[in-house]
C-alpha cells in the first residue's frame, strides 16, 4: 500500500536510474489507488498525447514504478486533472462493512432487485454476514422483494436500525416514508444526501458482504455511489438480447472508469423451458452475455432461465428455495472465491 507523496519520495530516492523519466512522473502524477493486486497510478498528459507514442510511455511508466515500488503496475494517462482526483478523492469508509458489491444492469427490468435477493440468501446460506441496501432511491423494489412494508426505527445510538429480514440486513428509503405510494421527485443534492445517509447512518453492524440493488444505467444514482463509496466490485446483469448487452457493457465501463473491479456478469432470462411440454424457448436470445464477457475478458457469473415461479413468488416478497439453491448458489460462490 503505497500514498501518492511516499511513492513520489521513493521516486525521487531513485532517481539515477532513468533521471527524465521519473522526473517526468514526479512531476504528472496526480494520484494513486491500491488494489487487491495492483496499484494503478493516474498520469496527467496534458497535451502530450497528440502525435506521441501513448502506447510506449504508457509501457515506460509502468515499467520503471513496478520495478521500483516492486508490485504490479496499471497506468491510466489522462489529460483530465478534475476527472482523476475525483475518482480517487476520499471516499466513505465503512470500518464494519467488509466488501460493498453493486448489482447494477445498463437496462431497467432485467432482474437486479430478484438477483439481489436471491443472492443475498445464498450468501447468508454460506455463513456470510450480508446486507442489502436499495439503492434504487427513485424505484426503490426491495421492501416489495423482501415482503416487509412497514419503517425502520430510530436505535439508542441515533441511527437507524436496518430491518432484518430472513436474517439478512436491509434499507430501502422507503423505511423511511410514511406515504410509500407517493413518487419520490428528489434530484441533485437532496437525492444524494439520502443515498449516503443509507450508508452513514445506518446501524448495520459488522457485515461481511453489502448487495446494492442499484437503479438502472449510469445515470445520479450510480455514479454519486460510485465516485463516494469505496465499492469491493460490481457485478452486471443483462439479458440476453443485444439491445440490454449494449447497455450493459455502458454500465460495466462506467464502473471500470472510477476503477471499480467487475466481479463478472450475469445472464438473467436466458432460456424458458415450457412447464407443460418441456419445450426449451430462447425468448430473449440467449448466450450473448456469455460471449460478451469472454470478449471483454471479465468472468461469467452465470445463467438464470426465465422461470414464471420467479416472478409470481419474488415480487410477493418470498424466496424458492430449490431455484436458489440451483442457479444462485454457484453464482455466491464464484463470487466468494474471488473476495480476497
Ligand atoms: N429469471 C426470471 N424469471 C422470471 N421472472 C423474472 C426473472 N428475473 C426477474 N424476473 C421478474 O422480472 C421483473 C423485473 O425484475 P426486477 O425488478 O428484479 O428487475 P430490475 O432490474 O431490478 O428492475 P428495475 O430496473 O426496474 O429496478 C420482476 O417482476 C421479476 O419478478
Ligand atoms: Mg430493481
Amino acid at each position: 500500500m503505497y500514498e501518492l507523496e511516499e511513492i513520489k519520495t521513493i521516486l525521487n530516492n531513485n532517481i539515477n536510474i532513468q533521471p527524465e523519466l521519473i522526473k517526468y512522473i514526479i512531476k504528472n502524477i496526480l494520484a494513486v489507488k491500491n488494489t487487491d493486486d495492483k496499484l494503478i497510478a493516474i498520469i496527467d498528459i496534458g497535451n502530450m498525447g497528440v502525435g506521441q507514442n501513448i502506447d510506449k510511455i504508457q509501457s515506460d511508466i509502468t515499467n520503471i514504478l513496478s520495478y521500483i515500488l516492486k508490485c504490479n503496475v496499471a497506468i491510466i494517462l489522462t489529460s483530465e486533472k478534475e476527472g482523476a482526483r475525483k475518482i480517487t478523492a476520499n471516499k466513505l469508509q465503512l470500518k464494519n462493512i467488509s466488501k460493498i458489491i453493486a448489482i447494477a444492469s445498463g437496462k431497467g427490468g432485467v432482474g437486479k432487485s430478484t438477483i439481489t435477493r436471491n443472492l443475498a440468501s445464498a450468501l447468508l446460506d454460506k455463513g456470510l454476514k450480508v446486507g442489502i441496501l436499495d439503492a434504487d432511491i427513485l424505484g426503490p423494489s426491495q421492501p416489495k422483494m423482501l415482503g416487509f412494508s412497514g419503517n425502520a426505527e430510530l436505535g439508542t445510538n441515533k441511527k437507524i436500525t436496518p430491518v432484518t429480514v430472513d436474517g439478512i440486513k436491509t434499507m430501502s428509503i422507503s423505511y423511511m416514508l410514511k406515504d410509500k405510494n407517493s413518487p419520490i421527485v428528489w434530484r441533485g443534492p437532496m437525492l444524494q444526501k439520502a443515498l449516503l445517509q443509507m450508508f452513514r447512518d445506518v446501524d448495520w453492524g459488522n457485515l461481511d458482504i453489502l448487495l446494492l440493488d442499484m437503479p438502472p444505467g449510469t445515470g445520479d444514482v450510480s455514479l454519486t455511489i460510485a465516485q463516494n463509496v469505496e465499492l469491493y466490485a460490481a457485478v452486471i446483469v443483462s439479458t440476453p438480447q443485444d439491445i440490454a448487452l449494449l447497455d450493459a457493457i455502458k454500465s460495466l465501463e462506467m464502473f471500470k472508469k472510477m476503477l471499480v473491479k467487475i466481479a463478472g456478469i450475469i445472464e438473467n432470462m436466458s432460456i424458458f423451458t415450457c412447464p407443460n411440454c418441456g419445450h426449451k424457448s430462447e425468448i430473449f436470445g440467449y448466450g450473448g452475455a456469455k460471449n460478451e464477457a469472454k470478449r471483454l475478458n471479465v468472468q461469467f457469473l452465470g445463467e438464470i432461465p426465465l422461470i414464471a415461479e420467479i416472478r409470481k413468488e419474488s415480487d410477493k416478497g418470498k424466496i424458492i428455495k430449490t431455484i436458489q439453491k440451483q442457479y444462485f448458489s454457484p453464482i455466491a460462490d464464484k463470487i466468494i472465491e474471488n473476495l480476497e
